[in-house]
């Protein structure tokens, strides 16, 4: 069967990685609100890119809904936020708002470091980072999105290219 990237990204850090990985597998690429959640049965493995915003999976409610659709594949997901891989407390935090156990789980999971630049927001985007800068009760992120990063490296991918070229190892 054929393998699938699917990402939701708002500032394009995940749109790049889900493209490199694209670039590196082969695997189709789309975008979950561009995608049919109707063709995910003639897809596996399937990879899900989501960002992070206010502390929750932007493709959190999409999953959930579909998870029925996918259930029973081999499904890696990743998250991409303004923390590092090794925050590894923080991005468990956020998947257990975002997602139940079963789903996950039924994944791999793994976190990427992504990109901010203030600048690069749309006007009700600015709104709602200087209401999250102002109001968020977590102040590591409060304190993330006062300043611009980017963590966004094409290397990052290399777990998850491992996971797909294991998989076709096993056939
Ligand atoms: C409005 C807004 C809210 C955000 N909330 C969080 C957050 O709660 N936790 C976090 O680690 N990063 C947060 N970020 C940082 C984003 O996750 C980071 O910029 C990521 O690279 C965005 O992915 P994208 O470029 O695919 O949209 C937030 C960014 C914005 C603009």
């Amino acid at each position: 069967m054929r393998g699938l990237i699917l990402y939701k990204s708002n500032l394009g850090s995940t749109k790049a990685y889900a493209d490199w990985i694209h670039n590196e597998t082969g695997y189709q690429v789309e975008s979950i609100p561009n995608f049919t959640p109707q063709h995910l049965p003639g897809f596996d493995p399937i990879i899900i890119g989501s960002n992070v915003r206010t502390g929750f999976l932007s493709a959190g409610a999409w999953i959930r809904r579909n998870w029925p659709l996918m259930s029973g594949k081999r499904v890696l997901l990743f998250t991409v936020s303004g923390t590092q891989p090794n925050d590894t407390g923080y991005q468990y935090q956020v998947l257990m708002r975002s997602l139940p156990e079963k789903i996950i789980s039924s994944t791999t999971y793994l976190h990427l470091p992504g990109r901010f630049s203030a600048g690069a927001l749309p006007l009700p985007q600015r709104v709602v980072r200087a209401l999250a800068i102002r109001y968020g009760k977590d102040p590591s992120i409060r304190q993330l999105l006062g300043a611009d990063y980017d963590h966004v490296n094409i290397e990052n991918i290399a777990p998850i290219v491992a996971w797909v070229r294991e998989l076709e190892r096993q056939g």
